[in-house]
């Protein structure tokens, strides 16, 4: 069954606070290597900022997210973006390539997003993506399970995060089907112009969502504080400790 996230996405929010998102996209738009004409379908589109590079080469693009405040954001792009889970894309054989960015971590069980995903795909056809790996914001989670284990919640029960090794999600990815051809993880410190606490506002609402409401921001400033001497700079910037899963896989001719 399709775990869903309580995250509440609202697209001008994450255009301020999380424009960073596509804008650190673009390794992994190169590493698709869009071509004219190509069918691409772009899953978990957030605003569509990464989709219209896609579009902008000549492919024919195809962008679904769950969000239904994102996926009207990507149309006012003038782009087809459809409201979809990755656990519910109901393709077959119709892409030649699914891209996707930041979101597939954001999905859960990844068997079936795989599945989905390979059966989308055409014959001989790519998945290309980035999402967190291992370890991916480590630091974060080790004080959101500190505050909220304080308050009798277990993080790793409400957390909506699925960080994989390389080598689990190789296997994954053979076992749906796929032929790899390269995966990698890579830290990537990610400075966060709008500070942890927007962040958190931002990515965190199944942390905070569960509590009381009037211990949710004492709550938030926990996580802040115990933060602060492990993720700013010596001038107070905030850098959280993001670690890039990335790869490219083929569903066999
Ligand atoms: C990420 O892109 O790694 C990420 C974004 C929001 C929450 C957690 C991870």
């Amino acid at each position: 069954m399709a775990e869903i996230s309580r995250q509440h996405w609202a697209a001008r929010r994450y255009a301020e606070t999380a424009h960073f998102v596509p804008t650190l996209g673009a390794p992994v738009l190169e590493l698709l290597a869009p071509r004219p004409g190509e069918h691409i379908l772009d899953l978990g589109c957030g605003d569509g900022v990464l989709t219209e590079k896609i579009a902008e080469g000549g492919a024919v693009v195809v962008a679904v997210d769950a969000a239904p405040d994102m996926v009207a954001a990507a149309r006012a792009r003038g782009l087809d973006a459809r409201v979809a889970a990755g656990q519910d894309l109901d393709f077959a054989g119709v892409f030649d390539a699914v891209f996707s960015n930041a979101a597939l971590h954001w999905m859960r069980p990844p068997e079936t997003v795989l599945a989905r995903i390979f059966k989308a795909l055409k014959p001989g056809g790519r998945l290309v993506a980035e999402m967190g790996g291992q370890n991916n914001t480590a630091a974060i989670m080790v004080a959101l399970r500190a505050v909220v284990g304080r308050r009798g919640l277990d993080a790793g029960r409400l957390s909506p995060w699925y960080f994989p090794s390389a080598e689990a999600y190789r296997d994954k990815l053979e076992a749906a089907g796929f032929m790899v051809d390269e995966i990698g993880i890579m830290p990537r410190p990610t400075p966060l112009a709008a500070g942890l606490e927007a962040w958190l506002d931002t990515f965190a609402d199944d942390f905070f969502g569960p509590l009381p409401s009037a211990d949710r921001m004492a709550a938030r400033r926990e996580v802040v504080e115990l933060l602060r001497p492990v993720l700013t700079d010596e001038r107070g910037v905030w850098v959280a400790d993001y670690v890039r899963l990335r790869f490219r896989a083929f569903r066999p001719s």
